[in-house]
């Protein structure tokens, strides 16, 4: 049987891609090698290491935040086997809601290994080595991504000592000490879990900043704030090199602005210097794919690569590397397939670190509206003048605001702040639809919410706040 797509891949790009075109009608098959759907984002990635930061800032609160709201409680036990067991649930729950999701909408699961062989063939390999050949119209590439490593540093990560975040969400005891290589998403997040539960945690970053890209203000602020958590960092310094040693681990880096090298002892190394698009055996260049100087593979405004009818979304595409962007990427090239006008607004796509307080941003950071000559106006109000963050010990953080000095319409918004993850998407939808800072500071927020804050930002940018 012929179908109207082949999807290779199930993650957040590739699942949301199928249900999509198969509610649009067309026959969709999708092939996955991994035994469950969800690729890294549900398996090994954003879900479980979002089920290990509840669960661990859960434990620290218990041991840190509950006294001073007048609860008492005996110094918290660590469980972490049951930690996992919650982990490993969270896990099976999404992953068979996948399952669940591709047999209401009528999809075809196909367990193997993909390769393109050309326009509208698949060869799709199994466990046991059996090959078929799928025909179809067709075909969306959305593999993924895959560890990078660290670049020019040969790294022998066995996910025990030396870990990668797979390993990084698994580890059977808590490290006392963990060097974690790379300031970025990953290396925050994990790094945040560990250190919640007793590890003592240093960070070592090539930049002069953690979070590379995110605003300069946003990622000072919020170092401060991991600093007083008691994690430490290393910033201007290129690790070198990481070997094995004795139980542990060395971690080598030099300062990047010159200076004698430093070596470091670790019981566990997490290396988080980001990720590479995942292609490998893909068969792209014998199917006369063409790939971008990156290692990406090049698609044209409307996710076609350089072969008719192959498509690419996601990680393994230019942009951003977020399941969200992944899945409006899916959602849009289903809808194109279909005959509709699929679109994505690279400037409104959120990004949330899911530390506490928790980091999001959408839109411009002020120095890439410098960068680019656009005059700007800035609005910022803190949580510690927000009624509801005081009321409950969250007046860590503020929201940032940057409008057009003119039009005043909202070009970015950044928040450091308990919820800042939910509270950015007000934001993110005054942007789709151009709103200025004075439609968000005009809009009614219900008292009393953290969201206030954002209205207040918002009041500063055109005019003034009422509660500062
Ligand atoms: P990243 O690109 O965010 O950060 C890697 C960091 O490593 C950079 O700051 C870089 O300067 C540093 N680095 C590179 N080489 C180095 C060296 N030799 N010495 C010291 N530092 C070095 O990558 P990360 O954190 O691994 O994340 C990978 C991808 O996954 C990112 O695109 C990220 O956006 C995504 N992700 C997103 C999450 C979220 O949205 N909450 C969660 C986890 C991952």
């Amino acid at each position: 049987m012929a179908y109207d797509l082949i999807v290779i891949g199930s993650g957040p790009g590739g699942y949301v891609c199928a249900i999509k075109a198969a509610q649009l009608g067309l026959k969709v098959g999708v092939v996955e090698k991994r035994a469950t759907y969800g690729g890294t984002c549900l398996n090994i990635g954003c879900i479980p290491s979002k089920a290990l930061l509840h669960a661990s800032e859960m434990f620290h609160q218990a041991g840190h935040g509950l006294d001073a709201l007048g609860v008492e409680v005996a110094a918290p036990k660590l469980n972490l086997g049951k930690m996992m067991a919650h982990k490993d649930a969270t896990v099976k729950a999404n992953v068979e809601g996948v399952s669940f999701l591709f047999k209401k909408n009528k999809i075809d699961g196909i367990q193997g290994t993909g390769k393109v062989l050309g326009q509208g063939k698949v060869s799709v390999t199994n466990d046991k080595g059996e090959e078929q050949i799928l025909e179809t119209k067709n075909i969306v590439i959305a593999t993924g991504s895959d560890v990078a490593g660290i670049p020019g540093v040969q790294v022998d990560i066995d996910e025990k000592v030396i870990i990668s975040s797979t390993g990084g969400i698994a580890l059977e005891k808590v490290p006392a000490n963990m060097i974690v290589v790379g300031g970025g998403v990953i290396g925050l997040e994990l790094g945040s879990v560990w250190a919640r539960l007793g590890a003592k945690v240093t960070v070592v970053e090539y930049l002069d900043a953690i979070l590379g890209g995110m605003d300069g203000e946003v990622s000072k602020q919020f170092q401060r704030m991991l600093a007083k958590q008691g994690m430490e960092f290393k910033l201007g310094a290129k690790v070198t090199g990481v070997v094995k040693d004795g139980k542990g681990a060395k971690v080598t880096f030099e300062p990047v602005k010159g200076g004698d090298a430093v070596t470091l002892d670790a019981d566990v190394v997490l290396i988080a210097t980001g990720r590479k698009p995942y292609t490998e055996g893909l068969g792209l260049a014998e199917a006369g794919v063409v790939m971008d100087p990156r290692g990406r593979v090049e698609i044209d405004n409307h996710f076609q690569t350089s072969v008719t009818g192959i498509y690419a979304i996601g990680d393994v595409v230019r942009g951003p590397m977020l399941a969200h962007k992944a899945e409006d990427e899916g959602v849009a090239v289903a809808e194109i397939l279909a005959g509709q006008a699929g679109h994505v607004n690279y400037d409104v796509i959120p990004g949330v670190v899911y530390t506490q307080p928790e980091v999001a941003s959408v839109g411009k950071t002020e120095e890439e509206l410098k960068a680019a000559g656009i005059a700007y106006k800035v609005g910022k109000f803190p949580f510690t003048a927000n009624g509801r963050a005081r009321a409950m010990q969250a007046t860590d953080g503020f929201v940032k605001i940057l409008a057009d000095k003119e039009t005043d319409r909202v070009l970015g918004g950044h928040i450091v702040g308990f919820g800042a993850g939910e509270m950015i998407h007000e934001i993110a939808v005054l942007m789709e639809f151009g709103g200025s800072s004075e439609d968000l500071g005009r809009t009614c927020h219900a008292h009393p919410t953290m969201s206030e804050a954002v209205k207040e930002a918002a009041l500063s940018t055109f005019f003034k706040p009422i509660h500062m």
